[in-house]
């Protein structure tokens, strides 16, 4: 391996929901502890760091990512001495820590927003958005401008009768955003990061990051509809999202950052928008921003080849070495991807396969290893608040039809560990805080660890490999694009070690030459097949359908 380059470039992530992880002392909710006692799981699956979704204290109206206190533990999920026990023991496996902020905004329950809220004049008035808006006829407050929230049905706005004004809430009416102009939030907050640091996290996942700055001025945004990672906008977020001061905070953070061993921490922004705009996060008229910003183009596009060869070459050209695209296909907020793909493990399989094999950071979220899938929940049952802004009069039938879940309670169910009542998430006989997936008494980790075929084997060889290759880790790579439309193929290359990938994503079976290059007296050997049928003679790779080979060139 290359001796200069920083951990997080060839880092694995797994993201762990810890409502939804592992309850350690039985009342149907995951916790800190319950996190500490199954690190092994991380290690023994070969992911390298630790990413822990929120859980500070909040009054979980948005599962933690409505903060009430950033300095402290919700007392369901343990306390600062178990947080501090997870960076330490996580450390002592050899796994690092991210931990995720929400810089964006706050819970309405957030002490400063009570004081804010309460006069235009209190010492926090100006630490929220505020804005007098306009009188309508008769007399009716109007909000300042068209801004939509991130959801895009209700408005961002939020009236406040004490003050008379409204306020800014970009995701959810209960979350006001921060004013980020203010300096005393920005000294505070960026203390609060300091804290977390100084207690040895190795960095941070940024929520929502791309809205922390507006348009001072408050203009309209552009009223014109427009798809963002696959979604549709009822407006384009011109005054919103992706502002030039957003990249601007983006530095500042680095800065913080850095006061702490240079570049051994790591800030990864949830941010939205096309490759080209999300670049400039991490590098901005040549200063340094973020390190890395996740890619969800995964998480919509179908699974096709043709697709996934355009997304790959797009990453590749804006996010070029020493750049690093960070792969995501599944998350908290998004269907499972197993259940986007039919629930077709041989897809699963090839999903895997090119996720620990392209160039860049892939990141997992808990359960996708062993193909956990979405458990239907209807919308009137809903712990979610999602539903009840974007989905009230939404027929059932209907909402079962969609491709993405509305209600996100169907990702976020416990993580499947043994075949038992409870899942091994929580004691037989308690309930948990969601619904457990029938499917847990034959797809858990227990009963996967033992089936050499399972999906988790599947992903622990991978990932195994990859730790043994560098070329799969740092390595260039050369998508191939003379290949059928059914085919993806890329190769990997360090120091003249060559690793070849090819896949078959369609229902017919292929032969794919193992490389484009000569092979000249060279030899293909494969490393790993996601099926037993894959076969290679000569050079040529005989490919079932829905299959994947990673493959040596020497
Ligand atoms: C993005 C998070 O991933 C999501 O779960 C949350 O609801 C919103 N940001 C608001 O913080």
């Amino acid at each position: 391996m290359p001796d200069d380059l920083p951990w997080w470039a060839s880092t694995v992530i797994y993201q762990v929901y810890p409502r939804s992880f592992a309850d350690s002392n039985g009342d149907g909710i995951g916790d800190l502890p319950g996190i500490i006692g199954h690190l092994d799981h991380l290690v023994d699956l070969g992911v390298e760091t630790l990413w822990v979704s929120p859980f500070f204290d909040s009054p979980q109206h948005d599962v933690g990512y409505d903060v009430r206190n950033f300095r402290d533990v919700a007392p369901e999920y343990g306390t600062l001495d178990d947080a501090q026990a997870l960076i330490d023991e996580a450390h002592g496996k050899g796994l690092k820590v991210m931990f995720d902020l929400v810089l964006n905004h706050t819970s309405e329950d957030h002490p400063w927003f009570v004081e804010s809220r309460s006069s235009r004049d209190n010492p926090k008035a100006d630490w929220y958005v505020w804005a007098d808006g306009y009188r309508g006829r008769g007399g009716q407050p109007k909000p300042p401008n068209n801004w939509r929230s991130e959801l895009q049905l209700p408005r961002a706005w939020q009236w406040s009768e004490e003050r008379e004004q409204w306020y800014l809430a970009t995701f959810l009416w209960f979350q006001p955003d921060l004013n980020w102009r203010n300096p005393e939030l920005r000294a505070e907050m960026f203390d609060m990061i300091r804290m977390w640091l100084g207690r040895g996290v190795d960095g941070f996942r940024l929520d929502i990051f791309g809205s922390i700055m507006h348009d001072e001025a408050l203009r309209d945004n552009d009223p014109k509809p427009t798809f963002m990672n696959g979604m549709p906008r009822l407006q384009t977020p011109s005054r919103t999202v992706n502002t030039d001061e957003n990249f601007a905070v983006a530095g500042d953070l680095r800065a913080v950052c850095d006061e702490f061993e240079g570049d051994d921490r790591v800030l990864i922004g949830e941010v939205f928008g096309p490759p080209s705009t999300l670049r400039r996060y991490i590098e901005d008229q040549s200063h340094p921003g973020l390190h890395l910003v996740f890619l969800f183009e995964f998480l919509s596009a179908p699974y096709s080849a043709k697709r996934y060869r355009t997304l790959i070459e797009g990453f590749e050209h804006e996010f070029p070495a020493p750049l690093v695209p960070t792969y995501v296909v599944e998350n908290h907020d998004r269907a499972r991807s197993l259940s986007r793909m039919g629930g077709d493990l041989a897809r699963a399989r090839v999903m895997a396969a090119l996720l620990c094999t392209l160039r860049g950071v892939p990141t997992l979220y808990m359960g996708q290893e062993i193909g956990m899938e979405n458990t239907y929940i209807p919308l009137a049952d809903a712990n979610d608040p999602i539903p009840s802004v974007v989905a009230r009069r939404l027929p059932e039938w209907l909402n079962k039809k969609l491709p993405e879940r509305l209600n996100r309670d169907e990702v976020r169910t416990p993580m499947q560990w043994t075949a038992e009542p409870g899942a091994g998430f929580t004691d037989p006989g308690v309930p948990p805080w969601l619904p457990i997936h029938e499917n847990h008494r034959t797809r858990n980790v227990a009963t996967e660890r033992d089936d050499p075929g399972s999906l988790l084997n599947w992903y622990r060889d991978l990932l195994a490999l990859r730790k043994a290759t560098p070329a799969l880790q740092v390595g260039s790579l050369d998508l191939a694009t003379d290949v059928p439309d059914d085919a993806i193929r890329f190769e990997r290359t360090l120091d003249g070690t060559t690793v070849a990938v090819v896949a078959n994503l369609g229902d017919r079976s292929l032969v794919v030459p193992a490389t484009n290059a000569v092979l000249g007296g060279r030899t293909a050997a494969a490393l790993l097949v996601s099926d037993p049928g894959v076969t290679i003679a000569d050079h040529l790779v005989d490919l079932p359908p829905n299959t994947a080979a990673v493959i040596s060139i020497t």
